[in-house]
């Protein structure tokens, strides 16, 4: 069939006004949009909401038709009326809008704009990424437009200062290639059966006692620092104190809350107490009650002290319902203010966990761990000879997590459209059993850089297709963006983290 010049079809304009100040992103709801019928196309890359003016009102470009005209009476009537409440309630979600647009005229105006702070600061780093140096002068790309914004709202690093101390300005150098990089989110995994780093005015013991020495301690001073500067990078931190396993370096000031602290590890011919040296967990104190019991309690405990009195959102590692041993019923933690944190199997704990209607970060070992492959460090541990090594002293999760591995991973295969809603993003993670202040740049980077392209605009091209290969020139020039300091240690590090830094 042929268009028939004769048959315009009619088009009709609406402006819909709806003064509201300020938009709410943050309370806004992460529970799907329900047209019925389902649109055809719908696209809510970051679900917000605001609130609708009660001057809202319809303005029409065929304000004289007159069915039209009284379906627009009637249906802002039925806005306004409107009563109804979700079935399934609002999730907030755990996110800033951090949309910018950056546009640089041939003239040479370059203007940002974003609706929040944050993303004011991501469209600083585009805008340092748009200069470069020719001969003496700097240029900057001009005639351009960027409109940005991340396809996940968390995009994290997790730092472990447990199995070997971090000092702060290595963790400081980390923040601020995470806000290079756009990353939004450091989990500090500050404690562990290893050691106990933080220094807390109420307990301090915990830290005198339990770390590895006075040196090896992050003071009040220390945390306000690392928590203020990420900020000015656009990282939030998010703490973690592991409990209640994990807990042997609570012994060295209080024995008497933990048990099977300091013991060997892996007993012959017994089941080990750890999955490695560092033993102690909290001590359950009534031998008679399940230890699901004793979680559960523990939980139940803890949870509105975290939700409540302090009115945040808990991250909890998978484990507490889905571990095969030891878990809590779900019930315990409601969906509302608990966000699960996911590292084993792959896409299909996300799928469980996310069909469960909890909120996820995705951690996969098998993906996202960057300690994996550099062998054993425990000499008298077998059991992992030859898992993907060809020889002794295999590490658990061995092979090394390529960066390609990392770009690659689709953290939301196999899941429902729903289900995709619910994961918030991902972290990889970098435990430190074999990593310190030395070598944690080219642990950590380019490959943290990979995750944080896939989380922010995807890993694939326009044609669909995954692209890493295109990936694999930018990554290359982006690992030597050091702003001409010279090279830091081949092409397993990242000389991004070394770019010059005034503030530091
Ligand atoms: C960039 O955006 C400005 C303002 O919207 C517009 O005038 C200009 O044509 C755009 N330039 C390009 C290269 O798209
Ligand atoms: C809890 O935090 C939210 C988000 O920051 C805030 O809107 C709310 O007022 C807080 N509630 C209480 C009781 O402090
Ligand atoms: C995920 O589940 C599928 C189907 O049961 C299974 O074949 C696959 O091995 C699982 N993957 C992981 C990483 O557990």
């Amino acid at each position: 069939m042929k268009p028939d010049s004769h048959l315009l079809p009619c088009l009709f304009v609406f402006f819909f006004f709806a003064v509201v100040l300020p938009v709410v992103s943050h309370s806004a709801s992460t529970f799907p949009v329900n047209i019925w019928p389902k649109p055809t196309t719908i696209s809510w890359p970051i679900p917000a909401a605001s609130p609708l003016s009660p001057s809202f009102t319809i303005l029409s470009s065929h304000p004289s038709h007159p069915h039209l005209s009284a379906a627009i009476s009637h249906y802002k009537n039925l806005l306004l009326s409107e009563r109804h409440q979700p079935l399934r309630p609002p999730i907030t979600p755990h996110a800033a809008d951090e949309s910018y647009s950056l546009s640089v005229s041939l003239t040479g105006l370059a203007t940002l704009s974003a609706a929040t702070p944050w993303g004011a600061i991501h469209g600083l780093e585009s805008f340092s990424q748009l200069v470069w140096a020719s001969e003496s002068r700097l240029l900057v790309a001009a005639g351009i437009n960027i409109t940005d914004r991340p396809l996940f709202p968390h995009r994290g690093l997790l730092l472990d200062t447990s199995r070997n101390f971090i000092p702060v300005e290595d963790i400081l150098r980390t923040v601020r290639a995470m806000g290079y990089n756009k990353m939004n989110v450091l989990h500090w995994h500050i404690t562990d059966s290893q050691s106990f780093p933080i220094l807390l005015p109420s307990v301090p013991e915990l830290a005198v006692k339990g770390s590895y020495g006075p040196k090896m301690q992050y003071s009040p001073e220390d945390v306000r620092r690392i928590v203020g500067y990420a900020m000015s990078y656009g990282v939030r931190v998010m703490p973690e104190i592991d409990v209640p396993g994990h807990t042997g370096s609570w012994a060295e000031a209080y024995p008497e809350i933990v048990t099977c602290a300091n013991k060997f590890w892996a007993p012959a011919g017994k089941p080990a107490l750890a999955a490695e040296p560092g033993t102690g967990q909290l001590n359950p104190l009534n031998p008679k009650t399940t230890l699901d019991q004793l979680l559960q309690t523990f939980i139940s405990k803890t949870h509105p002290l975290i939700t409540g009195d302090l009115n945040r959102t808990a991250v909890y590692w998978e484990d507490v319902i889905l571990s095969p041993t030891v878990k809590i019923p779900p019930s315990t933690i409601p969906k509302e203010n608990t966000i699960l944190q996911t590292w084993n199997n792959g896409p299909n704990n996300t799928k469980i966990l996310a069909a469960m209607g909890y909120r996820v970060i995705v951690s996969s070992w098998d993906f996202y761990y960057l300690d994996c492959g550099h062998g054993g460090w425990v000499g008298n541990d077998g059991r992992y000879d030859g898992l993907a090594t060809g020889g002794d002293g295999g590490s658990w999760c061995a092979p090394f997590k390529t960066w390609q591995r990392v770009y690659d991973y689709d953290i939301t295969e196999g899941l429902t459209e729903e289900e995709r809603g619910m994961v918030i993003g991902g972290e990889v993670a970098m435990w430190t059993e074999q990593v310190d202040g030395a070598v944690v740049d080219g642990r950590v980077w380019p490959r943290a850089s990979a995750m944080a392209e896939s989380l922010w605009s995807g890993n694939r091209g326009e044609d669909g297709k995954k692209r890493d290969a295109d990936a694999t020139d930018r990554l290359n020039e982006w690992r030597q963006a050091d702003g001409g300091e010279g090279d830091w240690g081949g092409a397993d590090s990242a000389a991004v983290v070394r770019r010059p830094s005034p503030d530091v």
